[in-house]
């Protein structure tokens, strides 16, 4: 009996320690522990031992049982189940993580974002249209005659690939959304358009082959200046702060009439002067003005009937005065030392 007692204990012990899985160690509980186990079995054998060595016996089986329990928990902390925790516990959250660098919105887009957002914020919707545009969008409907200088291949990129003529060009406005627009909605109408345009000019730090510009158009009936001059005025404040004053210069596009360039005191000096404007005090970031009758007319809108502002603003311009930024090749460029600064 004590052999067997021995050759069981050796046996559940080098079993149990082999065990590989939390359904091995359950087995095996079964196997040595269970009601018809063989640690059971051994204790049904103890009636046919001499009554003098019961008690001897006795013990030995009761230590097997604790044996084989003990070894039994071990495998299963082992394994897994309540070990896990001890897993976590050897996880030093004090240590420092590793950084996984993440990107960011390139400048000109958080520019984007903030002008969408003040003129959403309006009631303004935002409109699209394509980049290659036709001279008809770009110039014709927008009052613009064969004669005028911006026509010239010196102002706008022409595609001269294309088979089509007259020829394809690049957009050198947005102005050619309000036209698109107009055409395919019924007025009234409030949109804004964001977008690249195109123009062959000599690039400096003021100057780029391309940039972007937001359009905006509003047609109502009895849309008046004061309205245009309003909601710019918001735009200005809310962009770059409410102590903002604005200036409204005369001057001439042929798509709008009156049309106006418009001005925002400096920035940089608050109007004093300073070498961002020139000694000027104020810096220009957009053109304006009332839609013209032969825009409204090329559009099939009736100009006794309704009226209407639109106004056409630089990104890279108000990018440059809100993040005091001097050359505007910097956002194009994509040198991440520059681009991380925002
Ligand atoms: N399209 C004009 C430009 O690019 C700006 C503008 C838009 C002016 C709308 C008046 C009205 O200079």
């Amino acid at each position: 009996m004590e052999e067997k007692i021995k050759g069981l204990r050796h046996q559940a012990v080098s079993e149990i320690g082999a065990a590989g899985s939390a359904e091995d160690v359950e087995r095996l509980r079964v196997k040595y522990l269970g009601r018809k186990g063989l640690v059971n079995s051994l204790f049904s054998g103890l009636s046919g031992v001499p009554s003098d060595e019961k008690p001897k016996i006795g013990n030995m089986l009761n230590e097997l049982k604790g044996v084989v329990a003990a070894a039994l928990e071990d495998a299963k902390n082992k394994i897994g189940g309540p070990a896990s925790s001890s897993k976590i516990e050897k996880l030093d959250i004090t240590m420092p993580g590793i950084k996984r660098p993440l990107g960011h919105k390139h400048p000109l887009t958080q520019i984007f974002d903030r002008i969408n957002e003040i003129f959403l914020n309006l009631g303004f919707k935002i409109a699209e249209g394509p980049e290659i545009e036709t001279m008809y969008y770009n110039f014709e409907a927008l009052n613009i005659p064969p004669e005028h200088p911006s026509r010239d291949a010196f102002d706008t990129f022409y595609l001269v690939g294309a088979v089509h003529e007259p020829p394809l060009l690049l957009r050198s406005q947005t102005s050619t959304v309000q036209i698109r627009v107009m055409e395919s909605q019924k007025p009234p109408l409030q949109i804004i358009a964001p977008g690249r345009v195109y123009r062959p000019d000599a690039t400096d730090a003021s100057h780029s082959f391309m940039f972007h510009q937001v359009e905006g158009l509003m047609v109502d009936k009895d849309i008046k200046f004061s309205d245009l001059k309003g909601v710019l005025t918001m735009f200005a404040k809310q962009m770059f702060g409410e102590d903002t004053k604005m200036r409204f210069r005369p001057h001439f596009f042929p798509f709008t009439e009156p049309s106006a360039e418009v001005d925002i005191s400096c920035v940089m000096c608050k109007g004093e002067g300073c070498r961002s404007c020139g000694q000027k005090g104020w810096l220009e970031i957009l053109g304006a003005g009332m839609v013209h009758p032969a825009v409204f007319e090329a559009v099939g809108y009736d100009p006794k009937k309704w009226t209407g502002f639109a106004f056409g603003m630089g990104v890279e311009r108000i990018a440059m005065l809100k993040f005091g930024v001097d050359d505007i090749r910097m956002f194009f460029e994509n040198d991440l030392r520059f681009l991380r600064q925002f």
